[in-house]
């Protein structure tokens, strides 16, 4: 078998037609002593949806995304989650079934990857079902192949660099073969090429019908692998849930979410097509309307 049944849409999702993924009603949740982190969220996800969760550091979309995998029950609210009540996931009901089809990639690599090896990582998930030896071996293989990483099968986690413990990671986690995969911050920090391989796998999972939620304050690669985005803002509310290129183009939404800053020459939401000597001393930029440029004094964006 090759890599691609990894990524195969043979799993069927255990939802029933016209039911979500993810409900979540009135959602909250608080840490011990602290200002709660997310407030009244309520977000339905469906089948086969590529969601991207955006916004700044703190807005909670890590809290988001343990809430989403069962880590964490939510102190306010409810939600349901491929037909199981989340507080019942965390507290430990369900659990077992629930985490065959749901697999969170955390931001921090050195939380996923506790083993001696490489191998050992990739294969402690398929361990834990209950899978023959031959199965095992099988599933790390594709998943390692997956991501590029057989050759680091036998290398301890701990001597890697931050792309290829980043990759082992998500190779932990598509062991599993998952049919919702949860990716907080995939592309934080990472060099050009391995952030490319990360979109890349996005669009592939994607294609491949798994539903995908994706944490990220990176505005560049939100339109490569979202259809659908939902903003976070400072105080963990939803503050816009919509098409990636109306979100992206709206200005004073980003700003006020603390995603952009007017004086911040924004690459990453902007495509150059502009030439920097440009009469009008303005970019030409897809994405981001001229009014809302015009509005914003185009040319000291330069
Ligand atoms: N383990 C924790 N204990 C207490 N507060 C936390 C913990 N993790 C996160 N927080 C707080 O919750 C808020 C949301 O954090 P987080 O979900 O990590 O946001 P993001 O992922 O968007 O950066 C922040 O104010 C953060 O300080
Ligand atoms: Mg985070």
């Amino acid at each position: 078998m090759t890599q691609a049944a990894v990524l195969s849409a043979a799993d069927v999702l255990p939802v029933g037609p016209g039911e979500p993924v993810f409900a979540l009603r009135g959602v909250g949740y608080r840490y011990a002593g602290r200002q709660p982190a997310l407030n009244d969220v309520n977000l339905t996800i469906w089948p086969g949806e590529r969601v991207v969760l955006l916004g700044a550091n703190g807005s909670g979309k890590s809290t988001l995304l343990k809430l989403l995998d069962g880590i964490v029950g939510p102190t306010q609210g409810t939600i349901r989650a491929l037909g199981l009540d989340i507080a019942a996931v965390a507290s430990g009901e369900d659990g077992f079934h629930f985490h065959r089809e749901v697999g969170l990639v955390f931001q921090d690599p050195d939380i996923q990857l506790f083993s001696a090896t490489v191998l050992d990582d990739v294969a402690f998930g398929p361990l834990q079902l209950g899978l023959s030896r031959g199965e095992v071996k099988q599933r790390c293989d594709e998943a390692m192949a997956e991501m590029g990483i057989a050759h680091l099968a036998d290398r301890a986690p701990f001597e890697l660099s931050g792309g290829e413990k980043k990759r082992a990671a998500i190779a932990s986690v598509l062991s599993l073969r998952p049919d919702v995969v949860l990716l907080d911050e995939p592309t934080a920090s990472l060099d050009p090429r391995t952030k490319w391989v990360l979109v890349d796998l996005v669009q592939r999972l994607a294609a491949a019908g798994r539903t995908l939620v994706v944490a990220t304050h990176e505005l560049d690669i939100v339109p490569l692998i979202a259809d659908r985005v939902v903003v976070l803002s400072e105080e963990g509310r939803v503050v816009a849930d919509g098409a990636p290129a109306a979100i992206l183009a709206d200005r004073d939404l980003l700003v006020r979410a603390n995603l952009i800053h007017e004086h911040l020459h924004e690459h990453g939401v902007v495509e150059h097509s502009h030439p920097h000597d440009d009469a009008a001393g303005h970019h030409d930029e897809a994405g981001v309307g001229r009014d809302a440029l015009s509005a914003a004094g185009g040319g000291r964006l330069q």
